[in-house]
């Protein structure tokens, strides 16, 4: 559904009318003097709640400060049916550093390129302030023996370049494989943003591997990277020709697929799980159901997840996935990112469940893991769910740009949420508060 931009007089007035007949529903009429419009009559049928107390989910990236980290719990408690859905950032941190430590071993013999005993990595970092970033920067130099602690935890600060292994936020590590001890150096790291301010960017990154490889291209030996969009790019860009594994986060298809090609290996985050589970909570608020409805108890259509797949969090309203990892020992069964997760893909009764209308935003149309991934799972689910969902695409830069488009939360009965920076969840609730 596309929104026509015009603001009329009539849409305007239909909804303060029905502000004023919904008793105490008073934030009608204000939003509607400043909303763009989806048509007066869609409006008119959700108007009998109030924007604040629609079920509200945030996902992919948690209401949170990104300087520490510490979790927006005014955001994450916003009304009763708030939530947040992602993975747990951490297990899926600690498998991928597995994971490439694992390789290293596995595969030692010819590994070090230039034979000068220093397994040399580079590593693309996708946004400084995004807990997920950071939790996989760590799993990786923690795995290898690269991590050092500043204020109590591993220091995440890209390196810049550590070619000479000067840098203080890492140190050199030290792997021992058939008694043979490496130093193990991250000789490069960055944060992909690009000059318009968009992160995870895997064309900064694809750039990042160019220089890189030009500079001291014989000591890169691994490539890792905070995901596969960035790791994909530094693959075709450069590792896949000079036959370097280079490991990335998100099972995307693309990336499961280069696995044939040399690809290391990935981490998928179920982000079958994930999609589901972001429109359901919506859809159990909705339906006035307990929240753990076709979650962890079975609904009256037969889905239900499995305890191996997820775990809710009370205290910070938190549904996480677990990670999977993807190596060439399995890869064949994750070749498809976008097939929805059995248990939980039965259609919901039309009747006992009506269609509703949900506002949903990806904060930036251009990232790998969400439109190639996440998106045409969501695409699929909502028909399960009977929810008609508006996909907003942002630019993955401005807030404003996202939140522009949040003018009319009246003709929508639910919100689904991608901040572009974690901190901004104000801009939204603002909206739905007024
Ligand atoms: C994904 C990244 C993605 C980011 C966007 C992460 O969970 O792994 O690929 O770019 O979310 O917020
Ligand atoms: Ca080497």
């Amino acid at each position: 559904m596309k929104k026509a931009l015009a603001l009329t007089l009539a849409a305007a007035m239909s909804l303060s009318l029905v502000a004023c007949s919904g008793g105490d529903k008073t934030s009608q009429s204000s939003s509607a003097s400043t909303s763009t419009s989806a048509g007066s009559s869609s409006a008119a049928q959700t108007t009998t709640v109030a924007n604040k107390d629609k079920p509200l989910v945030w996902f992919n990236r948690q209401p949170s400060n990104s300087s520490t980290g510490e979790l927006d719990m005014t955001a994450l408690s916003f009304n009763e049916d708030t939530y947040y859905v992602g993975f747990d950032a951490n297990q899926g941190a600690e498998l991928q550093g597995t994971m490439i430590k694992n390789y290293i071993e596995a595969n030692i013999e010819g590994l070090d390129r230039n034979g000068d005993g220093i397994i040399g990595y580079v590593l693309a970092i996708g946004d400084i302030g995004h807990n997920d970033s950071i939790a996989r920067t760590r799993g990786v130099r923690s795995a290898l023996g690269t991590a050092v602690e500043a204020n109590g935890a591993i220091d995440s600060t890209p390196v810049g370049t550590n070619v000479d292994g000067t840098s203080t936020f890492v140190k050199d590590g030290e792997i021992t494989v058939g008694g043979t001890t490496y130093i193990v150096r991250e000789l490069a790291s960055q944060e992909m943003k690009n000059s318009a301010g968009a992160t995870w960017d895997a064309a900064t990154a694809g750039n990042a591997i160019n220089t890189w490889s030009a500079s001291f291209g014989d000591q890169i030996d691994i490539v890792a990277s905070n995901n596969d969009g960035m790791g994909m790019a530094m693959f075709n860009a450069w590792s896949k020709a000079n036959e370097v594994p280079t490991f990335g986060y998100d099972a995307n298809s693309d990336a499961v697929a280069a696995i044939a090609e040399g690809y290391g290996g990935t981490i998928s985050q179920h982000a079958d799980v994930q999609a589901y589970l972001t429109l359901r909570v919506l859809r159990n608020a909705l339906d006035g159901v307990d929240v753990d409805t076709g979650i962890g108890t079975a609904d009256d259509a037969g889905n239900v997840l499995g305890e191996d797949v997820f775990y809710y969090d009370e205290a910070t309203r938190s549904y996480y996935a677990l990670n999977v990892a993807v190596t060439a020992e399995n890869y064949q069964e994750f070749l498809d990112s976008t097939v929805p997760y059995a248990p939980v893909s039965n259609q919901l009764d039309a009747t006992a469940h009506p269609t509703k209308n949900v506002w949903l935003n990806i904060y930036n149309s251009a990232d790998n893991f969400l439109g190639s991934t996440y998106q045409p799972l969501l695409e699929k689910y909502d028909d399960f769910l009977n929810l008609n969902v508006e996909y907003i695409a942002g630019d993955g830069q401005t807030e404003s740009n996202i939140t522009n488009r949040l003018g009319n939360p009246s003709a929508y009965d639910a919100f689904a949420i991608n901040m572009v920076k974690t901190d901004n969840a104000a801009a939204y609730t603002g909206l739905l508060a007024q």
